[in-house]
C-alpha cells in the first residue's frame, strides 16, 4: 500500500487528480489534506469519498505542528502539492495571503518531508504542481519552454514562482527528490466561478454582464482538467528527481474569441437567439500588471513520457458547458455567501 497525501484535493484541479488516483490506483491510499478556504468543497469528491483507499484530512499547511504530526502518523510515501491560494485578481488585493500558503505553506511541507524522509530520500517523492506564470508574459511570438527565465508579474506568480524556487532548493541542498510541472490555464468540471470561463458561463446563463478586461486581446493557452490529471499521473511515476516538465494544451484563444464562442455555445443550449449571449458582454477596468500572452512548449513531457493533449478545445467547451447547466445545485452552493461581497468588491455590484 503506498500513502500519498495531496494536498488542495478538494479544488477545482485537486479533485480530478484525487479522483484519478484513488480509482486508478486502488493499491494507493490517498490521503486528501485541505483547509476547505472558500475555494475547496467536498461536493467535488463526493463519487469517491466512500472509496476504501480516501481519506479527507482537514488541515492547514501553514500549521506546522499540524504537519508534523500528520506526516509522523501517516509516514506518506509521497506528497502531490496543489493546495495553494490561485486566483490572480485575489493576489492583487491581498498579496500577504499568496506569500503565507504559497510560499510558507510549501517551505513547511518541504521541511516535514525533509524531516519525516531523512535516510530514505529516494524512496519518497516531493511532486508539487505550478503554473506557466512564473515565466511572465509572452510578445506576440515565441512559447515558454522549462528553460524560460522565470520573470512574474503578479503577486500569485511571484509566490508561485518563489515556492518552486524553494522545491528546486531542497532538491539540490537536502537531495529531497522532487518534480515540478508548470500548467497552462485549466478548464473543466468544479471550476471555481471566479475565473474566467466559469464565472463567464453562470454570468451568461443568468443573464448578467460578462466582464471582459481591457480590449478582450490577452491570450491564454487552454488546457482540459482532465488532461492535466493525467499529466501529473505519468509525471509523478516517470519524471527522474529534480525534472521540470512544462504542461499545456497547444491551444491559444484571445479572451474575446474564447468568450464569442462560449456565447455561441451557451445561445445553442439553452435554445437562445443565434448572438444573444454575445450582447452580455462588456468590457471593464484592465487588471493591473495584465500578462499579454501564455504559450506551453510540452515538447519535453511529450518526447519523455508521450503525454498528449487528448481533447479539443470546441468539443471541451461544450462538455464543460454542459457540466455547469447539469449541476445548478453545485453552482448555487458556491455561489452563495462570501462569493456575492467577492463579486461586488472586485466587479462593483
Ligand atoms: P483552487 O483554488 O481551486 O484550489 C486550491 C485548494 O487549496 C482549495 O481546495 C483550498 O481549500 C486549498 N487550500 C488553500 N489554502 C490552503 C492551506 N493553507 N492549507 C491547505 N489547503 C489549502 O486551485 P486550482 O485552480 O485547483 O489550482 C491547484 C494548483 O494548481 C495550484 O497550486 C495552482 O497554482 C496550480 N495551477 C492552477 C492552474 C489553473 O488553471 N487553475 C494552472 C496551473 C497551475
Ligand atoms: P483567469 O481565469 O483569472 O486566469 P489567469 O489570470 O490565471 O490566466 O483569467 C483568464 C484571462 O481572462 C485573463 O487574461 C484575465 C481575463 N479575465 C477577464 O477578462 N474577465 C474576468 O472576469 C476574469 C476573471 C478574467
Amino acid at each position: 500500500m503506498k500513502k500519498i497525501i495531496i494536498t488542495g484535493g478538494a479544488g477545482f484541479i485537486g479533485s480530478h487528480v484525487v479522483r484519478r488516483f484513488v480509482t486508478r490506483y486502488p493499491d494507493y491510499e490517498v490521503i486528501n489534506l485541505d483547509k476547505l478556504t472558500y475555494a475547496g468543497n467536498l461536493a467535488n469528491l463526493r463519487d469517491i469519498e466512500d472509496r476504501p483507499n480516501y481519506r479527507f484530512v482537514k488541515g492547514d499547511i501553514t500549521d506546522t505542528v499540524f504537519l508534523d504530526e500528520l506526516f509522523a502518523a501517516e509516514r506518506p510515501a509521497a506528497v502531490i502539492h496543489l493546495a495553494a491560494e490561485s486566483h490572480v485578481d485575489r493576489s492583487i488585493s491581498s498579496p500577504l495571503e499568496f506569500v503565507l500558503t504559497n510560499v510558507v505553506g510549501t517551505v513547511n511541507l518541504l521541511n516535514a518531508a525533509k524531516k519525516h524522509w531523512e535516510g530514505e530520500y529516494d524512496t519518497h517523492r516531493f511532486y508539487h504542481v505550478s503554473t506557466d506564470e512564473v515565466y511572465g508574459a509572452l510578445g506576440d511570438t515565441g512559447m515558454f519552454t522549462e528553460e524560460t527565465r522565470y520573470d512574474p508579474h503578479s503577486p500569485y506568480s511571484a509566490s508561485k514562482a518563489s515556492s518552486d524556487h524553494f522545491v528546486r532548493a531542497y532538491h539540490d541542498t537536502y537531495g529531497l527528490d522532487t518534480v515540478i510541472s508548470n500548467c497552462s490555464n485549466n478548464y473543466g468540471s468544479f471550476h471555481f466561478p471566479e475565473k474566467l470561463i466559469p464565472l463567464a458561463i453562470n454570468n451568461i446563463k443568468n443573464k448578467r454582464p460578462v466582464p471582459v478586461y481591457g480590449k478582450g486581446e490577452n491570450i491564454r493557452d487552454w488546457l482540459w482538467v482532465e488532461d492535466h490529471a493525467r499529466a501529473i499521473d505519468v509525471i509523478f511515476h516517470g519524471a527522474a528527481s529534480g525534472e521540470t516538465y512544462n504542461i499545456g494544451g497547444h491551444n491559444e484563444w484571445k479572451n474575446i474569441d474564447l468568450i464569442q464562442l462560449l456565447c455561441g455555445i451557451m445561445d445553442k443550449k439553452l435554445g437562445r437567439a443565434d448572438g444573444e449571449s454575445a450582447r452580455l458582454i462588456t468590457f471593464v477596468k484592465d487588471r493591473a500588471g495584465h500578462d499579454l500572452r501564455y504559450a506551453i512548449d510540452a515538447t519535453r513531457l511529450k518526447q519523455d513520457l508521450g503525454w498528449e493533449p487528448s481533447l479539443q478545445f470546441e468539443e471541451g467547451l461544450e462538455k464543460t458547458v454542459d457540466w455547469y447547466l447539469a449541476n445548478e445545485a453545485w453552482l448555487q452552493d458556491v455561489t452563495s455567501g462570501h462569493y456575492q461581497q467577492y463579486y461586488a468588491e472586485q466587479y462593483g455590484g
